[in-house]
């Protein structure tokens, strides 16, 4: 039985107290963490639950070989604090995933990456680093998250379909399914408002709302 390994959540706010409250129940491919405490600059309190909230020079002086997952959903900023906390010599820690997610096996998930309760993940999914799958989704067969998505709660993401580096998913979002070969594609960087129903490909960076999902005014976009 190996020692478990040091785990630092970065970002004390409401989603990285949720996962605190189960991330040491996580076993994924055996790897098992001890969460030591949280790293984050702007938290208005230095302890949650006995452990600690550290600025990320005290993180890596306290515990320089701990690993790191980013507890925070805008895709944009985790990208950030992965940067900064690598630059800081910390890396990132093996996947976090809630014993309860299903899956069917020969499915991959990088490291960073964190699946929350209630999740299923069917077969051939392949899951990229740092990447956030949070409560209660559905993620079916041959479909690819690549690194920095966010799934947020309740999401729903049918076969055959590829989810490009940091597009963020609102809550309850629906795709429907691309075909072998051919999968249903999410744009690096876009944004689906909650809710959604995603018919087609939606372009890199675009935002998309409704269902079925078409592209909000430029005007109106936000920056997730
Ligand atoms: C799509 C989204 C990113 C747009 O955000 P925004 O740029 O701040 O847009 P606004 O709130 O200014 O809304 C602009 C218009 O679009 C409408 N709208 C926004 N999101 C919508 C959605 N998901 N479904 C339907 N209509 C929506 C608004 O009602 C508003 O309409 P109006 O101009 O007639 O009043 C955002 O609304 C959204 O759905 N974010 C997902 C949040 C989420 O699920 N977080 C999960 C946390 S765990």
């Amino acid at each position: 039985v190996t020692e478990p390994t040091d785990l630092l959540i970065y970002g004390a706010g409401g989603f990285g107290r949720e996962v605190a409250a189960w991330a040491e129940e996580s076993s994924w491919l055996g790897h098992r963490v001890r969460l030591r405490g949280f790293i984050d600059d702007g938290a208005p309190v230095t302890a949650i639950d006995e452990r600690p909230v550290l600025s990320i020079e005290q993180a890596t002086a306290y515990w320089p070989d701990a690993r790191f997952a980013i507890a925070v959903g805008t895709s944009s900023i985790r990208e950030r604090l992965a940067a900064v906390a690598e630059a800081a010599g910390l890396r990132a820690s093996p996947p976090l995933v809630h014993p309860s997610v299903i899956t069917a096996g020969r499915s991959t998930i990088g490291d960073g990456s964190i699946v929350c309760p209630g999740t299923t993940l069917t077969t051939e999914v392949e899951i990229g680093r740092h990447v956030i799958v949070n409560l209660h989704c559905t993620v079916t067969h041959d479909t690819r998250l690549d690194d920095f998505v966010t799934l947020s709660p309740g999401t729903a993401i049918s076969g055959n379909v590829t989810v490009r580096r940091g597009a963020f998913m609102g809550t309850g979002a629906i795709t429907i399914n691309g075909a072998p070969g051919h999968p249903l594609i999410i744009g690096e960087g876009a944004t689906v408002g909650a809710g959604s129903v995603v018919m087609k490909d939606v372009p890199a960076g675009a935002t998309v709302f409704g269902a079925p999902a078409r592209p909000m005014l430029s005007q109106h976009a936000s920056s997730t």
